[in-house]
């Protein structure tokens, strides 16, 4: 067993000012504002406007925010992982990018790709680099523009999805807080259900890939929302189970922001109530790999030091899991 334990010590994050309602999605795509919030729970979500701009500035923002909360000289920082699946760039990482714009000087960086998933998979990895004694100071981010990747004619993806990012702060510490366990999985059969079929190595871009609509999320949405109702619950009780946590025990669910309805099964199947299950999805949609430090930053008034807190989630892939982390502090 390892002598630390990697304790968040800070959140922070970052949502673009412009604020794309389902009012506004009515005059774009055959929808109403009242399919969108009976189906998904989404009243509005925030898009990123500006030629030129790409995830890095939303990640960038966040990071400069978490260093100024938590009192962190830029150049003490040793590692930066950015979960995304819109890379400013498909090279070099974004993690790269949003290093250099927040003036980490001394850290190395890294991507992780793993969709809504993507955040957990990173806290685990800059959890794991805290645990060996390697690191003091990793910072993970989860950020993605995902108006990049959506189009907005297809009313099945454009009413889900936001622009979002958010950062937390990694340390380690002796005490019995912070990342306690992770379960993750993948399963690459569910890549037809999910994915942006062209612009990577199989499907380089052309002329038709383009006319074809190939360039954006395809959702095959009935599918993902029964994949994603029994993973995210069954791994939520998994690791429930794995640390002997009862319902009882457990102060706060932070689920994935997909969808409503997937956030209500799973907190049913754990036994929890509606007020201890973090929800922000009314306002910013499903950010992908940035809804749960968002989430963190959202109800970070609301924790307390010891909060047994069980984060989940489901996305394309297929790639699922859940964290069990013990809040490090108290609200200021
Ligand atoms: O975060 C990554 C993983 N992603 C997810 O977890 C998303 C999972 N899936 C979902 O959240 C849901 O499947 C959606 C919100 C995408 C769709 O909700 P649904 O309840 O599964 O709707 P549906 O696709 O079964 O469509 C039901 C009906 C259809 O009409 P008919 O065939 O019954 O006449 C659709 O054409 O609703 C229609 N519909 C819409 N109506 C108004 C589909 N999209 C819309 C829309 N506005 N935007």
């Amino acid at each position: 067993m390892s002598k630390y334990k990697a304790a968040i010590t800070g959140v922070h994050g970052y949502v673009p000012d412009y604020i794309l309602t389902n009012h506004e999605l009515e005059t774009m795509v055959e929808t109403n504002d009242e399919w969108i919030v009976s189906r998904t729970g989404i009243k509005e979500r925030r898009i990123l406007k500006g030629e030129g701009k790409g995830t890095s500035v939303m990640g960038i923002e966040a990071v400069k925010g978490l260093l100024k909360k938590t009192n962190t000289d830029p150049l003490d920082v040793d590692l930066v992982i950015c979960a995304t699946v819109t890379p400013d760039h498909v090279f070099p990482a974004t993690a790269n990018l949003i290093s250099d714009g927040a003036g980490l000087t001394n850290a190395f960086s890294f991507d992780i790709g793993a969709a809504c998933s993507g955040f957990i998979y990173a806290l685990t990895t800059g959890a794991m680099y805290v645990q060996s004694g390697m690191y003091k100071k990793v910072i993970v981010v989860g950020a993605d523009k995902m108006s990049s990747i959506i189009d907005y004619t297809d009313r099945a993806t454009c009413i889900i999805f936001g622009d979002g990012a958010g950062a937390v702060m990694l340390e380690p510490t002796e005490e019995e807080v912070g990342v306690m366990d992770s379960i993750h999985k993948s399963d690459g059969s569910g890549v037809e259900y999910l994915r942006m079929k062209a612009g990577g190595s199989k499907h380089p871009a052309t002329i038709e890939s383009v006319q074809n609509r190939e360039h954006y999320v395809f959702q095959d949405g009935k599918t993902v929302f029964k994949f994603a109702v029994t993973n995210m619950a069954d791994y939520a009780e998994k690791i429930m189970q794995r640390n002997n946590l009862k319902s009882e025990d457990v102060a706060w669910l932070v689920p994935h922001q997909a969808n409503k309805r997937i956030v209500d099964a799973t907190a049913n199947r754990m036994g929890i109530g509606d007020e201890k299950v973090m929800m922000n999805i009314e306002k910013y949609g499903n950010t992908t790999a940035a809804t749960i430090p968002l989430l963190l930053w959202d109800y970070e008034n609301q924790l307390k030091k010891g909060d047994n807190l069980v984060l989940a989630a489901f996305g394309g892939g297929f790639t699922w899991g859940a964290v069990y982390v013990k809040w490090a502090y108290n609200p200021e």
